[in-house]
């Protein structure tokens, strides 16, 4: 049994494409007993229904994804983690960075792995989730406690039909995806337009430079391969420029009055500089721009 912790787009995509039967998710405290129901888009071919039970009392499932928001993982899991077993594998598929270190300190001797994904998934209507977008999910271990499972973990996975490839070095799959979110998704909150739209905003265009700047000083100060301000800059305007037409998580989450998970990207990064001794202005500046959109 595999059981997912947090019931929105992602979680409802794992939740449709593992093999019926084999999947619940895990109830918050006063979550109403009635199943999941949703219909599931799929990327080829027509949509159906989808049910996916509750996670019972007494049943420990044999792997565990955590697909909430960054802010709200460790608390998810303080209430959930007493009643499953203590070999089960935890997988984080949260977005930006912060948060894995949060649940990795607080539960050391757990097996933790995380997942960087591409799919695309969204939810346009209530009950309705699309997949919107093919991908390819890589999976690691972020603690020793979690590297004998990542074989097996990356299986499980890939019975959804979905693209898994297991990955020695998450973290820095982890970080090549906080860089893109890091220079997207703030811009799209703030300027409120789809990911292409930014390329031509002159706010954009002030701060891009200098963003990519700091981030190319953070790289090596975080133990990762240092990249040049350029590079970085190219790799995050060929993702906005790929996904063009697309509203970036945050946009969504600012638009829906949802907590957006910019503590966990500038606003990481932004903690990061202080640490170190390094210049952050630009992400200190477009985290607290964001927050105060929320
Ligand atoms: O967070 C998001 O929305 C996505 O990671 C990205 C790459 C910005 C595309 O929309």
């Amino acid at each position: 049994m595999i059981a997912i912790l947090g019931a929105g787009s992602l979680g409802r995509l794992w939740a449709a494409t593992l093999p019926a039967g084999q999947v619940a998710f895990v109830p918050r405290p006063g979550q109403a007993p009635a199943p999941v129901c949703y219909r599931f888009q799929p990327i080829d071919g027509e949509s159906g229904s989808t049910i996916i039970p509750w996670l019972q009392p007494g049943q420990s499932p044999d792997l565990l994804l955590v697909t909430t928001k960054a802010g709200n993982t460790l608390e998810a899991l303080k209430a959930a983690l007493p009643s499953i077993a203590k070999q089960t594998p935890i997988v984080l598929f949260q977005n930006g960075l912060g948060s894995q270190q949060q649940v990795t300190e607080t539960w050391p001797d757990r097996p933790v792995l995380a997942a960087s994904t591409t799919e695309g998934a969204n939810r346009p209507a209530p009950g309705l989730t699309v997949h919107a977008g093919r991908g390819t999910t890589w999976v690691g271990a972020l603690n020793p406690a979690g590297d004998p499972s990542v074989e097996w973990v990356a299986q499980q996975l890939a019975s959804s039909g979905l693209m898994v490839h297991p990955e020695h070095d998450i973290l820095a799959r982890l970080w090549q995806k906080l860089v893109i979110n890091a220079g997207i998704n703030a811009f799209t909150a703030i300027l409120d337009c789809p990911n292409g739209e930014i390329l031509t905003q002159p706010f954009y265009l002030q701060w891009i430079a200098p963003l990519c700047e700091e981030i190319s000083r953070l790289l090596p100060a975080a133990g990762q391969p240092q990249q040049a301000p350029e590079d970085l800059r190219e790799t995050i305007e060929a993702v906005a420029r790929k996904t063009a037409a697309n509203t970036s998580s945050m946009r969504a989450d600012v638009k829906a009055g949802r907590t957006t998970e910019i503590d966990f990207i500038n606003g990481y990064l932004a903690r990061l500089g202080h640490q170190h001794g390094i210049p952050v202005q630009v992400n200190q500046m477009l985290a607290e721009q964001v927050q105060q959109l929320n």
